[in-house]
């Protein structure tokens, strides 16, 4: 497969921060703070090549926080490039420990952690607190263990807490600056101000990171890339495929072919309301396949969850090969939905310089011996971006607030063995739960939010009628990055009135139960 590897962002003519990793969980959130304020911002890993920070040519760089300690030695230290570019450098956390370490200052290990607010006094005014006077109070988020207990030379203090006697400090003579708490973290109130001074007041960086920009200059790029030539595009109907079809729409128009798998393991009426989004309202060149039997021939007996998710991604490729292969037309590019934090993990993963293309879960992978060249127009834009981009492209906003759902789809919610009518009684009770949901306000006030089906017999009473049947489960999560996730606490009344709905107008289905389980020790999924 020959691939086009070409990094956009380092063929940016903008403004840039960048935003140097030590492994902080904030390390995303400084990018898109910055972003925010409508400037271009990169991550990289702390130990990335000099090669690659010349050819990004930043305006200003941020050291992020970090896990470790540079009391230990063999931590990340700052690469001299940094400084040898001699542009203003703010760090963060261990971002200003390494820094303080490095210009001949002290860093002491903490007996106790500092987590949590903090409130610090400004000891001088500074450029880079630019709007607060020395002796002003401001509430900041910390999270650290180590600080630093000696200045370095040629550097003055600008703030301080009881715990962190030096919680800000600057360089007498250069713009490199150093805070211990997290600016980027909405807990520290006035932390935008401190970024933006950086940013406008230190880097004197232009606003150009602008949505409405982005969208001319991206379709100009494509334009550019693929000429007349055709794009294949696997659309799933999810967010991130969805703009990116848009996006070659606008580019391209019929030169790009939009495949739609139906796997028939979706929700409730999702190909046709796919069909009729792309193809009747947004005229797009749409191919439906109907793989629905396949999937469950290829799917009869499968009943571990690992399994199944291996049989669906491969009858995936399989047919997307096949499906590829039989258009007629020469098609030169396979266009992906990947996202930035997709960027990020694979390059934070794995060795500095390696490009990896992460096969997208909700394509399944590549197929292999596919002659076509990648094109990634969402590769640079964070999860908020894409839904700001597709919405100023035109698609609704009820497909752009939708909760997630897995590749797999109800392959997963299904447990053990799979049949097609086991998948239209879980359509039917998930589509009665986001229905109830929407109505009664809660659908954005959780998550992720679904039915599985339990294929465990148990008796009920409906009517005068015993009824001897399956089991459905409702559940409802709230999270910020789903790594972790707490149950959702659905009204009681809620629950009951759904669970009457369910067990009233579906047959199959005999009791319903609510999920209190919380990840961890549970999964969001039930597979
Ligand atoms: P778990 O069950 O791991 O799910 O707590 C976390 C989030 O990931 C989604 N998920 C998947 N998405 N392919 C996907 O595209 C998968 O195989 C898959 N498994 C889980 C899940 O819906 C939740 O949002």
């Amino acid at each position: 497969m020959t691939l086009s590897t070409k990094l956009p962002i380092g063929e940016k003519k903008i403004d840039t921060i960048l935003v140097l990793d030590f492994g902080s969980q904030y390390t995303q959130l400084i990018a898109r703070r910055i972003r925010e304020l409508d400037v271009f911002s990169v991550i990289l890993p702390w130990d990335i090549s000099k090669k690659r920070i010349e050819e990004l040519n930043p305006t200003g760089i941020i050291l992020s926080g970090g896990p470790e300690s540079v009391t230990n030695s063999n931590t990340p230290r700052i690469p001299e490039t940094v400084f040898d570019l001699e542009i203003p450098i703010l760090g963060i956390c261990y971002g200003m420990q390494t820094l303080a370490e490095q210009f001949g200052g002290q860093v002491t290990a903490s007996k106790t952690k500092e987590f949590g607010h903090a409130s610090i006094t400004l000891e001088q005014a500074s450029i880079l607190f630019d709007g607060f006077e020395a002796g002003y109070s401001m509430d900041v988020w910390m999270s650290h263990g180590d600080h630093v207990s000696v200045l370095p030379d040629k550097f003055n203090l600008i703030a301080s807490t009881l715990s962190a006697p030096i919680a800000a400090m600057a360089h007498t003579e250069k713009p490199i600056y150093a805070l211990q708490f997290h600016p980027e973290v909405t807990h520290t109130q006035e932390g935008n101000v401190v970024l933006e001074n950086f940013v406008f007041k230190i880097c004197n960086c232009q606003a150009q990171w602008k949505m409405e920009n982005l969208i001319e200059q991206r379709i100009l790029d494509i334009k550019e890339r693929v000429g007349d030539k055709k794009v294949l595009l696997g659309l799933s109907g999810g967010v991130d495929s969805s703009v990116t079809a848009m996006l070659l729409d606008r580019a391209i128009g019929k030169n790009l072919i939009c495949m739609f798998v139906d796997n028939g393991l979706l929700r409730k009426n999702e190909a046709e309301e796919v069909e009729d989004l792309f193809r009747e309202k947004m005229d797009l060149n749409l191919l439906v396949v109907d793989a629905k039997k396949i999937f469950h021939r290829h799917l009869k007996g499968v009943s571990d969850p690992e399994q199944k998710r291996k049989v669906i991604g491969r009858t995936f490729i399989d047919i997307f090969d096949n499906e590829s292969a039989k258009l007629k037309d020469d098609i030169n590019f396979l266009a992906q939905g990947t996202i930035y934090p997709d960027v990020i993990e694979s390059s934070a993963s794995e060795s500095k310089e390696a490009r990896v293309i992460k096969s997208h879960h909700n394509v399944g992978g590549l197929p292999d011996d596919m002659k076509m060249e990648l094109v990634e127009p969402l590769r640079d834009f964070f999860k908020d971006e894409v839904k700001k981009m597709g919405a100023e492209l035109g698609l609704p906003l009820e497909m752009l607030n939708r909760h997630p759902f897995p590749g797999p789809g109800l392959g997963v919610r299904i447990l053990g063995e799979i049949t097609p009518e086991k998948v239209i009684t879980l359509q039917n009770a998930d589509a009665i739960f986001i229905e109830e949901l929407i109505k009664a306000n809660l659908y954005h006030q959780v998550s992720q939010a679904f039915c599985a089906y339990l294929p465990i017999k148990s008796v009920g009473v409906v009517g005068d009628e015993r009824r001897y049947a399956d089991v459905i489960a409702i559940r409802a999560v709230e999270t910020v990055d789903f790594m972790t996730a707490t149950w959702a606490k659905l009204p009681y009344e809620f629950l009951g009135h759904v669970s009457n709905r369910i067990v009233n107008e579906i047959e199959e289905i005999s009791r319903v139960v609510y999920d209190i389980s919380s990840k961890p020790p549970a999964t969001i999924e039930w597979e």
